[in-house]
């Protein structure tokens, strides 16, 4: 069974069809990146699937259940999580409220376990984990808004443009973190304008323009594809 399997999804914003009858699965424990130039429809899709906007038609499977209409939250507990564009974090609360605030769903015991290991995993967060996020670099923030995202125990995580603002540094450390997750198990949507990097790490990727899928295959196969990075992706 596919971890999420979408099939003929569309998302419309008043007369504007931003996401076009896009289908597309994610097997568990897999990387699928999806790219796009800018307004392709990325961003929809992933508002589309986390259920923050209704979608206008379509299927939804995730681990074969039907969630195409379940609210936001039926989705976060059921495992699908989203770090959304231009990472949305509380800069005016600490660190570690950020972090609980991806257990908001959590009633077990293990919540304080697991915000720890956030901190083994992103020393620079335990070290500032009672300042203001505003204090984190562009960086510290991706890794923050990934941690409270990884607090909530997802089984797929969907990133929407990690890299974006960050520096080389950060870039080389964000893809390291994006693998590492998955050599984990965890299944990784991931929206990239880093065509390179994002077919580096994925097993297979889809290409958006103006809302539908124009091209999908084996990430090398794509990134073999000169043509391909010059009409849809701006070179
Ligand atoms: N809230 C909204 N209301 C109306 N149109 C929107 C909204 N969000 C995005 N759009 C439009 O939908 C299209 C796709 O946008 P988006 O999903 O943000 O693309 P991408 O993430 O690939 O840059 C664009 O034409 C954009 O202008
Ligand atoms: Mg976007």
């Amino acid at each position: 069974m596919s971890l999420l399997e979408v099939t003929d999804l569309s998302v419309i914003y008043g007369r504007n069809r931003a996401v076009r009858e896009v289908s597309l699965r994610v097997e568990p424990g897999e990387i699928v990146t999806v790219l796009g130039a800018n307004g392709a429809g990325k961003t929809s899709l992933l508002r589309g699937l986390q259920g923050v906007v209704r979608p206008a038609g379509g299927r939804i499977l995730f681990k074969g259940a039907d969630v195409t209409y379940a609210n936001s939250s039926r989705r976060v507990e059921s495992g699908m999580m989203l770090v959304p564009e231009g990472r949305q974090i509380f800069v005016s609360m600490t660190v570690h409220d950020n972090l609980l605030m991806g257990a908001y769903l959590r009633d077990d015991a293990n919540i304080a376990r697991d915000v720890d290991a956030i901190y083994d995993r992103f020393p620079n967060l335990g070290e500032r984990r009672h300042m203001k996020a505003s204090v984190l670099s562009g960086g510290e923030q991706q890794m923050l808004a990934i941690g409270r995202a990884l607090v909530g125990r997802p089984s797929l995580i969907m990133l929407d443009e990690p890299s974006l603002g960050l520096s080389p540094l950060f870039v080389g450390r964000l893809f390291d973190l994006i693998k590492e997750l998955n050599r984990e198990g965890l299944g990784i949507l991931l929206v990239e304008q880093n065509t390179h990097m994002a077919l580096e790490v994925a097993s297979r990727g889809y290409v958006l323009e103006l809302g539908s899928v124009v091209l999908e295959g084996d990430a090398n196969k794509l990134g073999g594809d000169a043509a391909l990075t010059e009409a849809y992706l701006g070179g």
